[in-house]
């Protein structure tokens, strides 16, 4: 964390400076530490194009309130959990305390500060500095609850008057057992996105993955500077996660709203600033959405697809090649991980949809071959502002039909592809003439007429009978995991209204 903190020192070029406040007590907590050399103020001259408080100014943190709080695992979700979120204004000495008990918290464990600034843009936007906070919490036992507050100087989350910001998380557990995750995509902050999280939260997931299109800070969506972007949007966007992503880990990956030019590299060091994600994939600093863990029986790998799309091609090919050879072996190593029994990847851009944006030739030249020698057995995508899952596909056509309901076997049959894209943003609809929802026919047809980005950036015509299930209102998906004799994925999506809309059964060698 030490490094990653020095490469955000620099990052980002106009920042002015950041001035170490001094260390803290040390956390008491057995195994917990700080995540390094962070706690500090940030200094900036006033500028015409500013925005908000200059941290000059001797600011009460008794007025300062942190929100956004939001967790996210580490490499080892039985031992590792990062805690996040965001404070107004500058603050000394931000810190967590955590404790097995909600009124039993340890000394204060120091925080890091990531400051994020962002230029200012004459006649459209104030220049703005961002506050995020993170602690990383290493050593810790697994399958255990525990309780944390955040705060800073002026404010105790140990102390009556806050004790009401105390979360809680729990860690994964040293043995397999039944659990459930959830997951979607392009959420952005609206109603129905908060709709989404409050339906999550009753499910009690042990962690929720986030296919990316995050905030929609950046409107347009292509990467590049000329977008219409306003940070703000992610202070609004914390705020509506944090009722879930207080307890449960919130673990995103990238989508092209989420290339954010501003930031270098790549767009993504403000995804860097405002999450602390594993850094366990082929370039953690460059890459931040590209990793992977493991909870129970399921390997979990994320990945960024913007670096292999053929329809926003912003960032393709930025990783030279190394995402994909770092995804063939963590794949390898899953699959000879005998603790694992499925192996679930997720990014934004389709491999297979027949909605709005359709499916990317990139993602499928890139990916497909390596999820297909390994046998993935689930796929989640966003992008497409619906939900549509496929039958399982085999050599590009239907491998085995599986309707609603059914069980798919993916060492026989293929990979079923699941579009989870109805998180909260504007939905997108489905071809003319094409049912919205569908369970093994469109209208009176057996397949649709579709397209795939090609290379050349054209759209590829398809008629395809891979779409089995489709659904235009908001939704997301529940997995449950099972482990023992006979493991087995019951993969289901729920209407924001609760309704199951789709179910089916992922087994092994069944
Ligand atoms: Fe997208």
């Amino acid at each position: 964390m030490a490094e990653q903190y020095e490469y955000l020192r620099t990052k980002f070029t106009r920042r002015r400076a950041l001035v170490s406040a001094g260390a803290v007590a040390g956390g008491l907590l057995a195994g917990c530490s700080g995540s390094g050399s962070g706690t500090g103020t940030a200094t900036r001259s006033p500028s015409p194009l500013s925005a908000g408080s200059t941290p000059t100014e001797k600011v009460d943190g008794a007025v300062v309130t942190p929100f956004g709080r939001h967790l996210a695992f580490g490499a080892d979700p039985k031992t590792q959990m990062r805690i996040s979120w965001q404070v107004p204004l500058t603050v000394r000495k931000p810190y967590v305390r955590v404790g097995l008990k909600p009124w039993e918290l340890s000394r204060r464990i120091e925080a890091e500060v990531r400051d994020l600034h962002t230029p200012g843009l004459e006649g459209v936007r104030l220049a703005l500095d961002q506050f995020y906070l993170h602690a990383a919490l290493d050593g810790l036992r697994p399958g255990t609850t525990y309780y944390y507050g955040v705060g800073h100087e002026g404010f105790d989350p140990a102390s009556k008057e806050r004790h009401s910001t105390v979360g809680s998380f729990t860690t994964a557990p040293a043995r397999a057992e039944k659990f459930v995750f959830t997951a979607f995509g392009d959420q952005g902050v609206t109603p129905d996105a908060l709709a989404n999280d409050k339906l999550i939260l009753g499910r009690e997931p042990a962690f929720h993955l986030h296919a990316g299109d995050i905030c929609y800070a950046d409107v347009t969506g292509h990467g590049k500077e000329s977008d219409i972007y306003d940070p703000t949007a992610w202070d609004l966007f914390l705020k509506q996660t944090e009722t879930v992503a207080r307890t449960v880990p919130w673990m995103v990956t990238t989508g092209n709203h989420d290339m954010e030019a501003w930031y270098s590299p790549n767009g993504y060091g403000g995804q860097s600033a405002r999450f602390s994600l594993p850094e366990n994939g082929f370039d953690a600093k460059n890459s931040p959405g590209v990793y992977s863990f493991t909870y129970g029986n399921v390997g979990i790998v994320a990945l960024d697809a913007n670096d292999v799309s053929y329809e926003i091609p912003a960032n393709k090919g930025y990783s030279e090649g190394r995402q994909t050879a770092w995804l063939d072996r963590r794949l390898k190593e899953l699959r000879e991980d005998e603790g694992i029994d499925f192996v679930v990847v997720f990014f934004h851009h389709c491999a297979y949809s027949t909605s709005t944006h359709a499916s990317d030739g990139g993602v499928r030249d890139a990916w497909l071959p390596l999820f297909t020698k390994h046998q993935v057995d689930l796929v989640i995508n966003g992008h497409n502002h619906v939900y549509e899952r496929t039958d399982a596909i085999k050599n590009g056509g239907v491998g085995r039909p599986v309707p609603i309901g059914e069980s798919t076997d993916p060492t026989r049959d293929g990979i079923v592809y699941v579009t989870a894209g109805g998180a909260g943003k504007s939905l997108y609809s489905f071809p003319s003439g094409v049912k919205d929802s569908y369970e093994g026919k469109v209208a009176d047809r057996e397949s649709v007429d579709t397209y795939h980005w090609t290379k050349s950036k054209n759209q590829n015509p398809d008629t395809v009978e891979w779409s089995r299930v489709r659904y235009t209102g908001y939704s997301f998906l529940s997995v449950e995991a099972e482990a023992g004799p006979a493991p087995r994925l019951t993969v289901s999506a729920l209407a924001e209204s609760g309704k199951r809309i789709d179910h089916f059964e992922v087994r092994r060698g069944a």
